[in-house]
């Protein structure tokens, strides 16, 4: 048993859904089978136990509770997102060419491409097959939106990586849509299937939206801070020669020798040994870190704000405390 007082605010949030979770996990593993293909429990399988840290579907889980919302398909609701963040990162790895995923070596090193686009194309269709068993067209429409949302926030990321152009604006678009996106359409479908008032739901996004988009900071901040708590490479990102936050920030203030280094890094992808140190002193010359931090805590306060609209109790008190959590890696 953890110790309520110590534990991380998602373990905590863990515990006091522990019941839910574990049909949810259930349900996960029942649906994550395939009788015909063989390579998609390997991959779902080996993916799946590696464990991760479950918030997506713990906040359609906690957001209903929170709603006061006693039937069973928030369950169902909870494993649909999980299953679609399941595939998102299938895809995702693939995109970014990445090696390393919830500490193991990714699918798509293990396998192939070819295996980790199929099985992620699986697990998508997996998640629409049961979201239907809610029976509840206003959460289908929810959850459909923001799959379209997150494949465009990927291709958006897409066009912008490799652009030093790339704005401020066209990051955070990239990033309510390839992370936001899903957090906030977890946080809403809880509402929606607790039948809760306009005003709470749309609360319910805010939060979700405000907390996805300080998570993709942190977690691009993470990229560069490096920290082995993300169970991932660091660096991945300048190699990508993806424009995060960070870059776009200590881009804004370089002089013209260090506009020349990026060009060549970032532009061209010609990268040398040392070239990701350099970047790194260049990200902390122009304060670009910590501004990236400051942002990320702004968007955190958001999440609060709009959590602080629902109504008071334990559940409450624990997304809040879920947000402090998601920035205090980087405080
Ligand atoms: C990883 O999300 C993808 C991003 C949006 C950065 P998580 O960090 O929530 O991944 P798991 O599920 O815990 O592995
Ligand atoms: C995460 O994108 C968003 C999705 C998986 C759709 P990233 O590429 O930034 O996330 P990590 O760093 O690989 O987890
Ligand atoms: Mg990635
Ligand atoms: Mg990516």
């Amino acid at each position: 048993m953890l110790d309520q007082r110590s534990a991380k605010p998602h373990e905590r949030l863990a515990q006091l859904l522990a019941p839910e979770m574990e049909a949810v996990n259930g349900l996960i593993r029942e649906r994550m089978a395939s009788k015909h293909a063989p390579r998609i429990p390997e991959v779902t399988a080996y993916l799946v136990e590696a464990g991760g840290k479950r918030l997506r579907p713990m906040l359609t889980l906690a957001a209903a509770k929170l709603c006061g919302y006693e039937g069973p398909y928030h369950v169902h609701l909870a494993a649909t997102v999980e299953f679609i963040h399941t595939a998102t990162l299938l895809h995702d790895d693939v995109v970014d060419e990445s090696a390393m995923r919830r500490g193991r070596k990714t699918a798509n090193l293990l396998w192939d491409n070819k295996s980790s686009v199929l099985v992620g194309d699986y697990l998508f269709a997996r998640s629409f097959q049961l979201m239907t068993e809610t029976g509840n067209l206003r959460v289908l429409r929810i959850l459909s939106n923001a799959s379209a949302t997150i494949a465009e926030g990927e291709v958006l990321q897409l066009t912008a990586a490799q652009d030093l152009k790339t704005s401020e604006d066209v990051y955070l678009q990239v990033v309510r849509g390839k992370t936001a996106a899903l957090f906030s359409a977890a946080t809403e479908v809880g509402g929606v299937i607790a039948g809760r008032p306009d005003d709470e739901v749309q609360a319910l996004f805010d939060y979700g939206d405000a907390l996805g988009i300080a998570f993709q900071i942190v977690d691009d901040l993470l990229d560069y801070w490096g920290s082995d708590a993300t169970g991932k490479n660091v660096g991945d990102d300048f190699r990508e020669r993806k424009l995060t936050l960070p870059l776009i920030k200590a881009y804004a203030k370089a002089d013209a020798e260090e506009q020349a280094f990026w060009k060549r890094v970032i532009e061209k992808g010609d990268q040398r040994d040392g070239d990701l140190e350099h970047a790194l002193a260049l990200l902390n010359k122009h304060g670009a870190l910590e501004a990236t931090r400051v942002e990320a805590l702004a968007w955190a306060a958001k999440a609060k704000a709009a959590m602080e609209q629902l109504p008071a109790g334990e559940m409450r008190d624990l997304l809040i405390d879920l947000n402090d959590y998601v920035v205090a890696r980087v405080s």
